[in-house]
């Protein structure tokens, strides 16, 4: 397994690419199941998440070509040779579960494996279960996979009200919707840009779509998608990483492609923390306002709110600022693992339950420490370029999963980061 050697040395400046949102990506890529034309994707992100996608939709009879150095995703469904999304895939990556909606919707049947992901927490996917059932599915649940059928053949319209807010169970739903007949009412739906994007890339196909980025979505419909050619959006939790770059280091960092409407809460959290944001031709440029980080509070919140993918980033910031913060982890449950890891670097931090109270230290120390999940893997790797001394993180494959060239990026900026080949 890889690891990622940072020799902490002050102040980083620079400009740095934002990728298209993983997040988006990984559910614009199951939508080429719900039509036989095809379905491109441009400013698609290479990631080993994406590279997961791609073997599952080939499993599944799809033909995916990754073109112009992977940042065209060319997709096919002509038909769905194999309706059958194996635990051996599935298990790699929770956003599997999202081939399940568009199966049903087209063919009136799948079975896909109950799946994995970061172990953040228990993460059910009864919303997701719920919703195709409120449409019309007979689902059974046996040996790890969820056996779906839909009554009569064919998905049907219905008002779907999620208990509370879900960002992969509103996807499913809309997906299947967009193919149902009759009219689907998704209400407490999430608002996340990336539910945006995937809307945005449905109604190009044809689907008649209302009301995305509020709380209640209204699909029409239709007997069959046709192909598209869909920009992914930019990266919200990509570019709120690289934004905490100048905050944690000093110096002063665009984010090309950055848009302050994608991170709102998170702005302003790094505004009340003593950090300046403002909007440039080309994106965002970050830089502390004075020499200080000052303590804050954050809460994570659906969109608007503060992104829980962007918790442990923050984390890492907090851990060097003037006084004590508190965050709130309302997502997951299991969200703070990083703390033991920022501990080990010098940092102050007490977890109870779903609260991690962060006490600021001068300076943090390099140490060898390990990636438990995606998000915690780059809040270390923050860390480590405003600690002194070296830092080894390990376990970097987390990180693979959802930054791309992230050593790169960094040494544009002037950062001592070189990646140690297992
Ligand atoms: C997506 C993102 C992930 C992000 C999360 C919250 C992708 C591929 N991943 O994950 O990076 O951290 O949104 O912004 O887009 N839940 C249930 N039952 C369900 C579904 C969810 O109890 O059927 C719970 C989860 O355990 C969690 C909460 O609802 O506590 C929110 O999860 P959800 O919004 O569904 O997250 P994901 O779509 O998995």
């Amino acid at each position: 397994m890889d690891s990622i050697l940072v020799r902490g040395n002050g102040a980083l400046s620079g400009a740095i690419p934002i990728a298209g949102a993983k997040n988006a990506c990984l559910t614009l890529m199951p939508a080429t199941l719900l039509s036989d034309e095809p379905l491109t994707l441009t400013n698609a992100p290479r990631l080993s998440d994406i590279a997961t996608m791609t073997q599952l939709l080939q499993s599944l009879g799809a033909e995916v070509a990754a073109l112009a150095d992977g940042q065209v995703l060319a997709m096919s469904s002509h038909k769905i040779s194999n309706h059958t999304a194996d635990y051996d895939i599935v298990r790699k990556m929770r956003a599997s579960i999202l081939v399940l909606g568009p199966m049903l919707a087209r063919d009136g049947h799948a079975v896909v494996s109950l799946p994995g992901g970061c172990a953040i927490g228990a993460r059910p996917v009864d919303l997701h279960l719920m919703a195709l059932e409120a449409m019309g599915a007979e689902l059974d649940l046996r040996d790890g996979y969820v056996h779906a059928k839909a009554i009569g053949g064919k998905l049907k319209g219905a008002v779907v009200d999620f208990p509370f807010v879900s960002v992969g169970a509103t996807e499913n739903a809309l997906m299947a919707a967009t193919l149902a007949k009759g009219t689907t009412v998704i209400k407490n739906a999430a608002r996340e840009p990336e539910i945006v994007d995937l809307a945005q890339c449905l109604r190009k196909m044809g689907a008649q779509i209302e009301g995305e980025g509020t709380a209640t979505i209204t699909i029409q419909g239709v007997d069959r998608l046709h192909g598209a050619t869909h920009p992914v959006v930019t990266d919200r939790i990509e570019l709120g990483t690289y934004m905490l770059v100048p905050a944690i280091c000093g110096g002063e960092v665009e984010c090309i492609g950055g848009r302050l409407d994608l991170v709102g809460a998170f702005a302003e959290r790094l505004d009340a923390a003593g950090v300046s944001v403002t909007e440039t031709a080309r994106g965002l440029k970050v830089s502390r306002k004075n020499g200080r980080i000052n303590a804050v509070n954050v809460m994570t919140a659906p969109f608007p709110g503060f992104p829980t993918d962007l918790q442990a980033q923050m984390m890492a910031l907090l851990c060097t600022a003037d006084g004590v913060s508190v965050l709130e982890e309302r997502i997951f449950e299991n969200r703070f693992m990083h703390a033991p890891e920022l501990t080990r670097m010098g940092a102050k931090i007490e977890v109870h339950g779903g609260t991690a109270k962060v006490t600021g230290v001068s300076k943090l120390k390099g140490a060898r420490v390990m990636a438990t999940d995606l998000r915690a893997s780059v809040s270390l790797i923050l860390a480590a370029l405003a600690a002194e001394g070296e830092t080894v993180v390990s376990r970097v494959y987390h990180l693979d999963r959802g930054y791309e060239r992230v050593e790169e990026k960094l040494r544009a900026c002037g950062a001592q980061i070189e990646r140690i080949k297992a």
